[in-house]
C-alpha cells in the first residue's frame, strides 16, 4: 500500500511549502490539489462563465482535460494541452477557484485524478478535504492552521517578492472572504478531520514547523 499523507487547512497557512519539503524528506510525490481547482476556475473565467453558477460552470466540465505533470519533485498542471502553472496564480483565479470549488459537480469531477494518484504513488496530498473526502484512509493526517494575521502577511511577502504592489488589507480581506466560502459550503467543507493531528505554525519558523510536521508523520509509524 502506497503511503498517504493528507495535509489540510486554510489558505496561507503554509501547506504547499511544508508539504513540499515533507514530500522530499520521505521521497513520496506532493500533489497540490488546489491547482486543479484553480485550473477549473480558469478556464470557467476564460469562457466568460461566472465561477459561482453551477448551472455555467458544470456544463463545461465536459471539456476539460485536466494532467498533473511531475518533473524533479515538481507539479505542473496542464489544462487542454497548456501548461497553466502560471496562469492559475493570479488573484483572479484564486478568487475564481473557491468559487468553483464549491459545486459539488467541480468536486466529484476531480475526485478520481487525486485518488488515481494517491493509489499508484506514495503522496503528500495537500488541500482542505484531503482527510475527510478525498483519502479517509490515509496514513497520516495532518491539519494545519495559523492565524489569520499570520496567514495573511505570509500570502502578502510572497506577493510583494513577485513584484506585486498588493496591500496587506487588501490581502488580508481577500484571504478571509476564501476561508469563509471554503469553509460554509455544504459539499466538503474545510474542516478537520475527526483523526487529524492539528498544527498551529503561528510564531514557528518553517524548520520548526517542518520538524513538527516531520515528528506527526513519523509518530504515525
Ligand atoms: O490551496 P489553494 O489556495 O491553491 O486552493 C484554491 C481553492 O481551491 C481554495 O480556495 C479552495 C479550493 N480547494 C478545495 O476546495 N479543495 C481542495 N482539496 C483544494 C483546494
Amino acid at each position: 500500500m502506497p503511503l498517504n499523507v493528507a495535509i489540510d487547512g486554510p489558505a496561507g497557512a503554509g501547506k504547499s511549502t511544508l508539504a513540499k519539503a515533507v514530500a522530499k524528506e520521505l521521497n513520496c510525490l506532493y500533489v497540490d490539489t488546489g491547482a486543479l481547482y484553480r485550473a477549473v476556475g480558469l478556464y470557467a473565467l476564460r469562457q466568460g462563465a461566472d465561477p459561482d453558477d453551477a448551472y455555467a460552470v458544470v456544463p463545461l466540465l465536459p471539456q476539460i482535460d485536466l494532467q498533473l505533470q511531475f518533473t524533479d519533485g515538481t507539479q505542473r498542471v496542464v489544462l487542454n494541452g497548456e501548461d497553466v502553472s502560471a496562469a492559475i496564480r493570479t488573484p483572479e483565479a484564486s478568487s475564481a477557484s473557491s468559487k468553483v470549488s464549491a459545486h459539488p459537480g467541480v468536486r466529484s469531477f476531480l475526485l478520481d485524478l487525486q485518488r488515481g494518484l494517491a493509489a499508484k504513488n506514495d503522496v503528500v496530498m495537500d488541500g482542505r478535504d484531503i482527510g475527510t473526502v478525498i483519502l479517509p484512509n490515509a496514513r497520516v493526517k495532518i491539519f494545519l492552521t495559523a492565524s489569520p494575521e499570520e496567514r495573511a502577511r505570509r500570502r502578502w511577502l510572497e506577493l510583494v517578492e513577485k513584484d506585486s504592489f498588493a496591500r496587506m488589507e487588501d490581502v488580508l480581506s481577500a484571504m478571509l472572504e476564501r476561508d469563509a466560502r471554503d469553509s460554509s459550503r455544504d459539499t466538503a467543507p474545510l474542516k478537520p478531520a475527526p483523526d487529524s493531528v492539528l498544527l498551529d505554525t503561528t510564531g514557528l519558523d518553517f524548520m520548526q514547523s517542518l520538524d513538527k510536521l516531520l515528528e506527526i508523520v513519523h509518530s504515525a509509524g
